[in-house]
């Protein structure tokens, strides 16, 4: 199959989907592989490097598109991109279609085949293209949010670890799923006196068992999220319900009732969003404010470290693009899955 990787354009966007190691697998299987010059500069891999893969370099995204049947990105494609997308294509990427219904319109009327990284699904329910950005994402709240609690940052200046005699500070995270997990460790490392609420029970047992008391665990009703809330530093939001629009957890009297200088990062943003509170945001502008509560609310978290979210990205999805590239789809129900919209028709619950 003719299978092309683009330059990713969302803003400060640095991944790129696949590595020259990659691209060498599926020239060995006999797959010709475009890359768009300069797609993988942003975590510091040269066009030769593709080239020596066996790759070859095309010059702009346009003549990508036209020679390459699956279009294999980190991202959903940007309005400037719909043009591009035709009927032949198979667009394999993150997609997250519940948060943005031009991109549903757009998908819909291309009659392209539309596959999501994120709702390919294995039997146990877990989430095997989603999960390594879900861990990156995870370990980064706390650090943006160590970052903006800072004074200087607009943040009511707490360092999470405390200090003799001074308590630390807390994080809430909503959501113990793979971000919460990850969320949960980075703070606990930290020093601060974390809570994880879920609204499974298993995951809440999961916690208890494993950390030994040292995270509180909660179930998720509205008064319970409303006091933790207005008792935290940090809240991350992490909640999923897989392809549909993130469930609003969190109210704007709940933000009201939270400290002036406290943090909530939204890392559930890339499907709507967990908080009324919410509105998608970029690295260019992360933050803004609601009853002086920061938000940080970026879709593309993962980019901040574009190398080690490259390199973890890459090695996950190869064994799918694979798949895809050899007409294999059928074959494995998880991928089968990851179609969320197939000539003209959208295939998931987005509700
Ligand atoms: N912003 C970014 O850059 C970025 C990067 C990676 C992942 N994400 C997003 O982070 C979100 C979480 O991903 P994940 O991989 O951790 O998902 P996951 O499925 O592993 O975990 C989600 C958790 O949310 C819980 N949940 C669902 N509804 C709930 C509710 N009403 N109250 C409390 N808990 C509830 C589930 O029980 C589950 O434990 C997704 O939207 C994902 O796309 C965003």
């Amino acid at each position: 199959m003719f299978i092309g990787i683009p330059k990713e354009r969302k803003v400060q966007e640095y991944r790129v989907a696949l590595t020259p190691q990659a691209v060498g697998v599926l020239v060995l299987h006999g797959h010709k592989v475009f890359v768009e010059k300069g797609a993988g500069l942003g975590s510091g891999i040269s066009d030769s490097e593709y080239e020596n893969a066996g790759a070859r370099i095309v010059w702009n995204e346009k003549e990508l598109f036209s020679k390459a049947k699956l279009i294999v990105k980190v991202k959903e494609p940007i309005a400037e991109e719909y043009p591009l997308i035709a009927e032949n294509h198979i667009i394999f990427s993150y997609l997250h279609i519940a948060a943005d219904k031009k991109l549903v319109q757009a998908l819909k009327k291309s009659r392209c085949r539309a596959m999501a990284f994120e709702t390919v699904e294995l039997q146990d329910g877990s989430l095997p293209l989603l999960a390594p950005m879900s861990r990156i994402a995870g370990r980064l709240s706390v650090q943006v949010g160590v970052h903006f609690l800072q004074k200087s940052k607009g943040g009511k200046g707490v360092l999470l670890s405390g200090a003799a005699g001074v308590r630390n500070g807390k994080v809430t995270v909503i959501g113990g799923g793979t971000v919460g997990y990850n969320a949960v460790l980075s703070a606990l490392g930290l020093g601060a006196d974390v809570t994880v609420i879920d609204i499974k029970q298993d995951v809440l047992e999961y916690y208890y068992d494993k950390f030994q008391g040292r995270v509180k665990t909660l179930p998720s009703y509205p008064e319970i999220i409303e006091k933790e809330l207005s008792e935290s530093d940090l809240v991350v939001g992490a909640v999923l319900v897989t392809g549909a629009k993130a469930p609003k957890v969190i109210t704007k009297k709940m933000i009201s009732n939270m400290e002036k200088g406290s943090l909530f990062v939204d890392v559930a943003i890339d499907q709507g969003g967990c908080s009324e509170t919410r509105r998608p945001t970029n690295h260019d502008n992360p933050i803004y404010n609601v009853n002086d509560v920061l938000h940080y609310c970026v879709t593309n978290m993962p980019s901040l470290v574009s190398e080690t979210s490259t390199y973890s990205l890459s090695n996950a999805i190869l064994p799918y693009v694979l798949k895809v590239a050899d007409g294999k789809i059928d074959e494995d129900p998880s991928l089968v899955k990851g179609i969320n919209i197939d000539n003209g028709e959208l295939l998931i619950n987005l509700d």
